[in-house]
């Protein structure tokens, strides 16, 4: 039977909603990667470190703007010392190589998390990368580095319980979005899609205040593997979701 175009039923129902702004993503399974093939774990981290330059030249490609990835959370001191110095030196090398590219790409890079424990050079050159790219704005890219989401609050109910101590904020002011300032991201809107890959179903102390609304998907794919196919995938999946923020939609 002839249908015209707009009577199709499937054409009818627009399933597809804004892109996903914020894609925040767990970078999980490293290390079961190189076990899989015979490595040590650290190679797996040096072929997940080169997965991160495919995902950030990708986002601007389905209108992400803003893209945060998990590197290293504060429960990941935990690990042998030598995995957590072979993490520190990659992250000191993915700068130095990073750098200039990003720079090309407009890419403006901020980190979050406690930078107090990290060693100084480090942090100097993590502060270097921030100031380099400060003025760009093609994509957001956010690096959380010693982040961990119950100590970011921690640190964020302190400084707000100062300013209430000091009379610069009203006890009986404070409300659902009064800690959002004093959060390590209170520069970046909240994530619309957290992605975990490796196969875990978990959030391991990540950004739980600002993914309250957040979608989730969960891959098995190991970060090392991860790319712009599976990228493109997932944010087309996330297109058809319908997002109610708690309300009822006709
Ligand atoms: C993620 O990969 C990287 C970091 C947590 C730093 P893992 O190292 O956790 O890899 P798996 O989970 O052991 O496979
Ligand atoms: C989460 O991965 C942290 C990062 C990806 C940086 P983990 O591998 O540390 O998480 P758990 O231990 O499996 O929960
Ligand atoms: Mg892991």
């Amino acid at each position: 039977m002839f249908r015209a175009p707009h009577e199709d039923p499937l054409a009818a129902k627009d399933t597809s909603h804004s892109p996903a702004s914020h894609v925040a993503i767990i970078m999980d399974g490293n290390g079961r990667w190189a076990k899989g093939r015979g490595k040590p774990r650290l190679y797996g981290h040096k072929m997940g470190a080169r997965r991160v330059r495919e995902v950030v030249e990708a986002c601007p490609d389905h209108g992400v703007r803003y893209l945060t990835l998990y590197a290293f959370s504060t429960e990941n001191w935990k690990r042998a010392p030598s995995e957590v110095a072979g993490l520190m030196a990659l992250f000191r090398q993915f700068i130095r190589s990073e750098t200039a590219e990003l720079v090309a790409q407009g890419v403006r890079v901020r980190f979050i998390g406690d930078r107090g424990p990290l060693n100084p050079k480090l942090r100097r050159m993590m502060a270097g990368l921030e100031e380099a790219t400060a003025c760009n704005g093609a994509l957001n890219l956010t690096v959380a580095l010693n982040y961990g989401a119950r100590d970011e609050l921690s640190r964020a109910a302190l400084r707000l319980a100062q300013d209430v101590a000091a009379g610069r904020v009203s006890a009986d002011a404070v409300g659902a979005d009064s800690l959002r300032p004093y959060l390590d991201t209170a520069d970046l809107p909240d994530p619309d899609l957290v992605i975990r890959t490796s196969g875990e179903s978990r959030v391991s102390n990540f950004l739980l205040w600002q993914s309250a609304y957040s979608e989730f998907e969960f891959t098995p794919v190991y970060w090392p593997d991860f790319g712009r196919a599976e990228l493109g995938r997932i944010l087309a999946r996330f297109g058809s979701r319908e997002r109610r923020f708690g309300a009822v939609l006709s």
